[in-house]
Protein backbone atom coordinates (compact mmCIF):
# COMPACT_ATOMS: atom_id res chain seq x y z
CA UNK A 1 0.00 0.00 0.00
CA UNK A 2 1.26 3.51 -0.93
CA UNK A 3 2.55 6.02 1.60
CA UNK A 4 -0.34 7.67 0.07
CA UNK A 5 -3.46 5.76 0.34
CA UNK A 6 -2.50 4.67 3.78
CA UNK A 7 -2.66 8.68 5.22
CA UNK A 8 -6.19 8.93 2.90
CA UNK A 9 -7.12 6.01 5.10
CA UNK A 10 -5.91 7.32 8.40
CA UNK A 11 -8.21 10.95 7.28
CA UNK A 12 -11.29 8.64 6.64
CA UNK A 13 -10.91 6.57 9.92
CA UNK A 14 -10.92 10.18 12.02
CA UNK A 15 -13.81 11.22 10.17
CA UNK A 16 -15.21 8.26 11.35
CA UNK A 17 -14.67 8.60 14.92
CA UNK A 18 -15.64 12.28 15.23
CA UNK A 19 -19.14 12.25 13.03
CA UNK A 20 -21.97 12.37 15.16
CA UNK A 21 -24.11 9.65 16.38
CA UNK A 22 -26.99 8.52 13.87
CA UNK A 23 -30.87 9.32 14.77
CA UNK A 24 -31.41 5.36 15.03
CA UNK A 25 -27.85 4.71 17.32
CA UNK A 26 -29.95 6.93 20.19
CA UNK A 27 -31.08 5.15 23.70
CA UNK A 28 -34.09 3.66 23.70
CA UNK A 29 -36.76 5.59 25.54
CA UNK A 30 -37.64 5.27 29.19
CA UNK A 31 -40.97 3.16 29.04
CA UNK A 32 -44.16 5.36 29.10
CA UNK A 33 -45.96 5.86 32.39
CA UNK A 34 -49.58 6.31 31.37
CA UNK A 35 -50.36 7.57 35.15
CA UNK A 36 -47.92 10.76 34.62
CA UNK A 37 -48.62 11.40 30.40
CA UNK A 38 -51.20 11.64 28.87
CA UNK A 39 -51.62 8.53 26.88
CA UNK A 40 -54.46 7.10 24.22
CA UNK A 41 -54.90 3.54 22.85
CA UNK A 42 -55.87 2.99 19.16
CA UNK A 43 -57.07 -0.16 18.66
CA UNK A 44 -57.85 -1.95 15.24
CA UNK A 45 -60.02 -4.86 14.49
CA UNK A 46 -61.26 -7.36 12.78
CA UNK A 47 -57.75 -7.73 11.03
CA UNK A 48 -55.09 -8.15 9.34
CA UNK A 49 -57.41 -5.98 7.37
CA UNK A 50 -56.23 -5.28 3.74
CA UNK A 51 -54.58 -1.56 4.46
CA UNK A 52 -52.50 -2.65 7.38
CA UNK A 53 -49.29 -2.17 5.80
CA UNK A 54 -49.92 1.24 4.79
CA UNK A 55 -51.26 1.70 8.45
CA UNK A 56 -47.78 -0.08 10.06
CA UNK A 57 -46.19 2.48 7.39
CA UNK A 58 -47.81 5.68 9.36
CA UNK A 59 -47.40 4.31 12.95
CA UNK A 60 -43.84 3.85 12.25
CA UNK A 61 -42.82 6.57 10.73
CA UNK A 62 -44.73 8.86 13.64
CA UNK A 63 -43.06 6.48 16.33
CA UNK A 64 -46.78 5.58 17.52
CA UNK A 65 -47.83 2.21 19.02
CA UNK A 66 -51.32 0.36 18.72
CA UNK A 67 -53.20 -2.68 19.41
CA UNK A 68 -54.60 -4.98 16.76
CA UNK A 69 -57.42 -7.50 17.91
CA UNK A 70 -56.79 -9.65 15.06
CA UNK A 71 -59.38 -12.01 13.82
CA UNK A 72 -58.14 -15.47 13.39
CA UNK A 73 -58.89 -16.20 9.05
CA UNK A 74 -57.23 -13.23 8.25
CA UNK A 75 -53.98 -14.02 10.51
CA UNK A 76 -54.36 -17.06 8.66
CA UNK A 77 -54.46 -15.33 5.03
CA UNK A 78 -52.09 -12.67 6.28
CA UNK A 79 -49.52 -13.46 8.61
CA UNK A 80 -46.75 -11.03 6.87
CA UNK A 81 -48.27 -8.73 8.68
CA UNK A 82 -48.85 -9.79 12.08
CA UNK A 83 -44.94 -10.88 11.92
CA UNK A 84 -44.66 -7.09 11.10
CA UNK A 85 -47.17 -5.61 14.15
CA UNK A 86 -45.09 -7.81 16.40
CA UNK A 87 -41.49 -6.70 15.12
CA UNK A 88 -42.50 -2.95 14.81
CA UNK A 89 -43.57 -2.80 18.69
CA UNK A 90 -47.20 -3.13 18.65
CA UNK A 91 -49.47 -5.37 20.75
CA UNK A 92 -52.16 -7.68 19.44
CA UNK A 93 -54.83 -9.17 20.66
CA UNK A 94 -57.50 -11.95 20.28
CA UNK A 95 -60.65 -11.33 18.21
CA UNK A 96 -61.50 -15.20 17.39
CA UNK A 97 -61.28 -16.32 14.33
CA UNK A 98 -64.43 -16.11 12.08
CA UNK A 99 -66.23 -13.31 14.36
CA UNK A 100 -69.32 -15.29 15.79
CA UNK A 101 -71.11 -13.69 18.82
CA UNK A 102 -69.92 -15.71 21.76
CA UNK A 103 -73.07 -14.75 23.66
CA UNK A 104 -74.85 -17.18 21.13
CA UNK A 105 -72.02 -19.72 21.16
CA UNK A 106 -71.46 -22.87 22.85
CA UNK A 107 -68.91 -23.24 25.05
CA UNK A 108 -66.83 -25.43 22.68
CA UNK A 109 -66.73 -23.17 19.44
CA UNK A 110 -66.04 -20.19 21.84
CA UNK A 111 -62.73 -22.14 22.90
CA UNK A 112 -62.13 -23.60 19.71
CA UNK A 113 -62.54 -19.82 18.24
CA UNK A 114 -60.01 -18.38 20.56
CA UNK A 115 -57.54 -21.63 20.10
CA UNK A 116 -57.56 -21.19 16.38
CA UNK A 117 -56.55 -17.60 17.02
CA UNK A 118 -53.54 -17.97 19.29
CA UNK A 119 -51.83 -20.54 17.17
CA UNK A 120 -52.39 -18.81 13.90
CA UNK A 121 -51.01 -15.88 15.61
CA UNK A 122 -48.14 -18.09 17.25
CA UNK A 123 -47.40 -19.41 13.52
CA UNK A 124 -47.35 -16.31 11.65
CA UNK A 125 -45.37 -14.56 14.46
CA UNK A 126 -44.14 -16.22 17.04
CA UNK A 127 -46.10 -14.72 19.95
CA UNK A 128 -49.18 -15.50 21.71
CA UNK A 129 -52.01 -12.68 22.32
CA UNK A 130 -52.76 -11.85 25.55
CA UNK A 131 -55.64 -9.50 25.71
CA UNK A 132 -59.22 -11.09 24.49
CA UNK A 133 -61.93 -8.81 22.70
CA UNK A 134 -65.05 -10.94 21.83
CA UNK A 135 -66.60 -10.07 18.46
CA UNK A 136 -69.06 -7.09 18.72
CA UNK A 137 -67.66 -6.76 22.10
CA UNK A 138 -70.76 -8.97 23.64
CA UNK A 139 -69.48 -11.52 26.69
CA UNK A 140 -71.31 -13.26 29.31
CA UNK A 141 -70.36 -15.02 32.37
CA UNK A 142 -69.80 -18.29 30.00
CA UNK A 143 -67.53 -15.93 27.96
CA UNK A 144 -65.45 -14.62 31.05
CA UNK A 145 -64.87 -18.01 32.52
CA UNK A 146 -63.51 -19.25 29.38
CA UNK A 147 -61.25 -16.11 28.46
CA UNK A 148 -60.15 -16.66 32.33
CA UNK A 149 -59.03 -20.12 31.28
CA UNK A 150 -56.97 -18.69 28.43
CA UNK A 151 -55.39 -16.48 31.18
CA UNK A 152 -57.09 -13.41 29.21
CA UNK A 153 -58.99 -10.42 30.16
CA UNK A 154 -60.91 -9.41 27.76
CA UNK A 155 -60.79 -5.09 26.50
CA UNK A 156 -63.55 -3.51 24.93
CA UNK A 157 -62.96 0.41 24.30
CA UNK A 158 -63.98 3.23 25.75
CA UNK A 159 -65.05 4.93 22.82
CA UNK A 160 -65.79 3.93 19.18
CA UNK A 161 -64.70 5.92 16.05
CA UNK A 162 -67.48 5.03 14.33
CA UNK A 163 -65.08 4.47 10.93
CA UNK A 164 -67.22 1.19 9.52
CA UNK A 165 -70.40 3.25 9.15
CA UNK A 166 -69.19 6.66 8.12
CA UNK A 167 -66.56 5.49 5.96
CA UNK A 168 -65.79 8.94 5.71
CA UNK A 169 -61.89 10.56 6.27
CA UNK A 170 -63.36 14.17 7.96
CA UNK A 171 -66.14 12.42 10.05
CA UNK A 172 -63.64 9.64 11.50
CA UNK A 173 -61.20 12.10 12.68
CA UNK A 174 -63.83 14.57 14.20
CA UNK A 175 -65.78 11.66 16.02
CA UNK A 176 -62.33 10.28 17.41
CA UNK A 177 -61.32 13.54 18.81
CA UNK A 178 -64.92 14.42 20.10
CA UNK A 179 -64.10 11.18 22.06
CA UNK A 180 -60.88 10.97 22.91
CA UNK A 181 -59.82 11.21 26.61
CA UNK A 182 -56.56 10.00 28.27
CA UNK A 183 -56.06 6.56 28.93
CA UNK A 184 -59.08 5.75 26.27
CA UNK A 185 -59.25 2.72 24.06
CA UNK A 186 -60.39 3.98 20.71
CA UNK A 187 -62.62 1.15 18.76
CA UNK A 188 -60.80 1.79 15.23
CA UNK A 189 -60.81 -1.07 11.39
CA UNK A 190 -57.57 -1.22 9.13
CA UNK A 191 -59.86 -2.80 6.82
CA UNK A 192 -61.38 0.98 6.40
CA UNK A 193 -60.01 2.45 3.56
CA UNK A 194 -60.90 6.09 5.20
CA UNK A 195 -59.51 5.24 8.47
CA UNK A 196 -55.73 4.92 7.17
CA UNK A 197 -56.07 7.37 4.34
CA UNK A 198 -56.61 9.42 7.56
CA UNK A 199 -54.50 8.30 10.18
CA UNK A 200 -51.28 10.55 9.45
CA UNK A 201 -53.11 13.80 10.40
CA UNK A 202 -55.30 12.22 13.09
CA UNK A 203 -51.77 11.13 14.56
CA UNK A 204 -50.39 14.59 14.12
CA UNK A 205 -53.52 15.86 15.90
CA UNK A 206 -52.95 13.93 18.82
CA UNK A 207 -49.59 14.39 19.37
CA UNK A 208 -50.51 17.70 19.37
CA UNK A 209 -53.22 17.49 22.48
CA UNK A 210 -49.98 15.95 24.27
CA UNK A 211 -51.15 12.56 23.65
CA UNK A 212 -48.71 9.33 23.47
CA UNK A 213 -49.81 7.13 21.37
CA UNK A 214 -49.60 3.54 22.89
CA UNK A 215 -50.83 -0.23 23.56
CA UNK A 216 -53.57 -1.28 25.50
CA UNK A 217 -51.22 -2.97 27.69
CA UNK A 218 -49.68 0.72 28.49
CA UNK A 219 -52.88 2.20 29.56
CA UNK A 220 -54.80 -0.61 31.68
CA UNK A 221 -51.85 -1.15 33.84
CA UNK A 222 -53.11 0.69 36.70
CA UNK A 223 -56.45 -1.71 36.37
CA UNK A 224 -54.84 -4.26 37.74
CA UNK A 225 -56.93 -7.01 35.56
CA UNK A 226 -57.12 -10.62 36.05
CA UNK A 227 -58.05 -13.09 33.48
CA UNK A 228 -61.55 -12.97 32.87
CA UNK A 229 -62.38 -9.63 34.18
CA UNK A 230 -64.21 -7.01 31.63
CA UNK A 231 -62.47 -3.45 30.71
CA UNK A 232 -64.21 -1.11 30.74
CA UNK A 233 -66.86 -3.06 32.37
CA UNK A 234 -70.25 -2.72 30.49
CA UNK A 235 -73.62 -1.19 31.91
CA UNK A 236 -75.20 -4.24 33.41
CA UNK A 237 -72.32 -6.24 34.22
CA UNK A 238 -72.35 -8.12 36.87
CA UNK A 239 -69.94 -11.04 38.14
NI1 LIG B 1 -65.08 -7.11 15.25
Amino acid sequence: MSRRITSLLAIAAVCVAVAPAPASAQVPKEPIDCSQVKCIALTFDDGPGKYAGTLLDTLKKNGAKATFFLEGQYVKSRPSYVKRMVAEGHELGNHSYSHPDFTKSEAGTIKSEIQKTQDAVKKAAGVEPKLLRPPYGLADLQVSDIAAEFGMPMILWTAGSQDWSSKNVKAIQKQTLAVAKPNGIILMHDWVKQTVDGMPSLIKTLKNKGYHLVTVSDVIKSQNLEPGDIYPVPEGWEK
